[in-house]
């Protein structure tokens, strides 16, 4: 039978449909298999579970293909805008000049905090961790705007979205002041979506700092190619906390804690830690990938590698070229580029590297440039963050838009001990 997918279970055969994505991808639908069968699919890591049907991006990670409601990223580099793109990924098609205006003008008039925030701002020690502090404060901004837990209509849902992606730029800035203890400097509305972020990070109330084109640029580039990147764990995160019907804010906030890992936004922050401890540590990037290809050494080569990628990460690309054009731009003689361009060089010609088709991932460069620009490291997944948030509102739009959407519930296979019984504590 065609498109359909035989499965035999004790000499029984079940049959299940197949579904083919526009780009020809196809998996097997298997809702009903334990219903049929009494078995369910085990996949660790889910890397071979598809949870949800999407048209917001694709990725084919053999060919290192990455497109954003099929337009591909490299179109972005040059002349488009962050506030664009998330736009375009929110509602899925690029906004007409119009659109993009009101968009725009949402954003300017809500890049203010409530001042009532900022008490709770000063309720964190300076010693928190600032992905920490964004978390809390979405959802702390969700508390001033119950309005928006239930978003009826796209007009709604633009509102709620313009005052998201405009004021976590105001929670990432207020939380380098705070972490600093640096006074607060509010927006700019005369500046664009990237500059005044730095001007609310690195002006004084009696200073204002300019702000260079060319790290303008470097900023919203960053923030595009980090705008989506279909089902990660962040943004599955985020689907899972929104699959309870939990609210934008909620599960927003909840994609950030996602994010904080290692593993994922955070190796960001271990690219940087890496390279520091190579350049301070008396290591050579060859001692380092020789250790890194010891597993029992527990130490890999952070920004390399990637889940679906299995060759170069088209953003690895773009950022390559920005960071070595911002960094003359800026005169900055950086050793840690230096280090940076070694290792690339080596594991890209190393057998290991090359046999598990480790790349150098969007985490490998964007570390670089930021430095460059001045955000200090514990600041670079915040950075993150505030580019992820479009494919966050995105996914989560998609899932309340669909009708077939279900809360998410994984099934388990119990390992655990059988039938035992409870004992009193004095017979223990
Ligand atoms: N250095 C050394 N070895 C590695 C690395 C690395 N960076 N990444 C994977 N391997 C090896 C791993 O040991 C395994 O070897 P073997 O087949 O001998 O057991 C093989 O490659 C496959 O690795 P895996 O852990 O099964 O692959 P995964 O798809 O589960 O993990 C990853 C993907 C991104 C978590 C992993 O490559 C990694 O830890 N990379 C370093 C951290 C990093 O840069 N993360 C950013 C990801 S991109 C941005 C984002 O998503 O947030």
């Amino acid at each position: 039978m065609p498109n359909t997918v035989q499965i035999v279970v004790d000499g029984k055969t079940l049959t299940y449909p197949l579904v083919e994505g526009t780009e020809g991808e196809r998996g097997v639908d298997i809702s009903k298999l334990r219903a049929e069968s009494g078995l369910i699919t085990l996949d660790q890591g889910y890397g071979n579970t598809g949870s949800c049907q999407s048209a917001i991006t694709y990725i084919d990670g053999d060919k290192g293909i990455l497109r954003y409601r099929g337009i591909p990223i490299e179109e972005f580099g040059k002349n488009a805008d962050f506030i664009e793109v998330s736009w375009l990924l929110i509602f899925g098609r690029l906004p007409k000049k119009d659109e993009l205006l009101r968009f725009r003008s949402r954003l300017t008039a809500n890049a203010h905090l409530h001042e009532a925030m900022k008490h709770t701002f000063e309720g964190f020690p300076i010693t928190a961790p600032p992905m920490a502090i964004t978390s809390a404060m979405i959802n702390t901004l969700g508390c001033f705007h119950p309005e928006f837990f239930s978003l009826k209509d796209e007009e709604v849902l633009e509102e709620a979205a313009a005052r998201l992606i405009s004021k976590i730029r105001t929670i990432a800035a207020f939380t380098y002041r705070r972490v600093n203890g640096l006074p607060y400097v509010y927006a700019n509305p005369k500046l664009r979506y990237c500059a005044n972020l730095l001007h609310m990070m690195f002006s004084m109330p009696y200073d204002d700092l300019v702000v260079d084109q060319e790290i303008e640029t470097a900023m919203n580039l960053i923030f595009i190619l980090h705008a989506d990147h279909e089902q990660n764990c962040s943004t599955s995160t985020v689907r899972m906390v929104g699959s309870s019907k939990a609210n934008l804010f909620a599960s927003c906030a909840a994609g950030v804690c996602a994010l904080w890992g290692p593993l994922h936004g955070g190796a960001n922050v271990e690219v940087l830690e890496m390279l520091e401890q190579i350049h301070s540590g008396g290591l050579t990037a060859e001692k380092y990938i020789e250790i890194a290809k010891q597993k029992a050494s527990g130490v890999r080569l952070m920004g390399f590698g990637h889940r679906v990628y299995k060759n170069y990460d088209p953003r690895a690309k773009m950022l390559q070229s920005v960071c070595e054009k911002l960094l003359k731009k800026l005169k900055v003689k950086d050793p840690l580029l230096d280090i940076a361009r070694k290792l690339e060089e080596l594991a890209l010609k190393d057998q290991y590297f090359i046999d598990r088709k480790l790349y150098p991932n969007v985490d490998f460069y964007s570390g670089i440039i930021m430095r460059a620009i001045g955000i200090p490291t514990n600041m670079f997944t915040v950075m993150f963050a505030i580019g992820r948030l479009p494919g966050w509102i995105a996914h989560w739009k998609e899932q309340h838009d669909d009708p077939t959407s279900k809360i998410a519930r994984p099934r388990q296979i119990y390992v655990g001990p059988v039938n035992k019984h409870y004992v009193p504590t004095e017979q223990r």
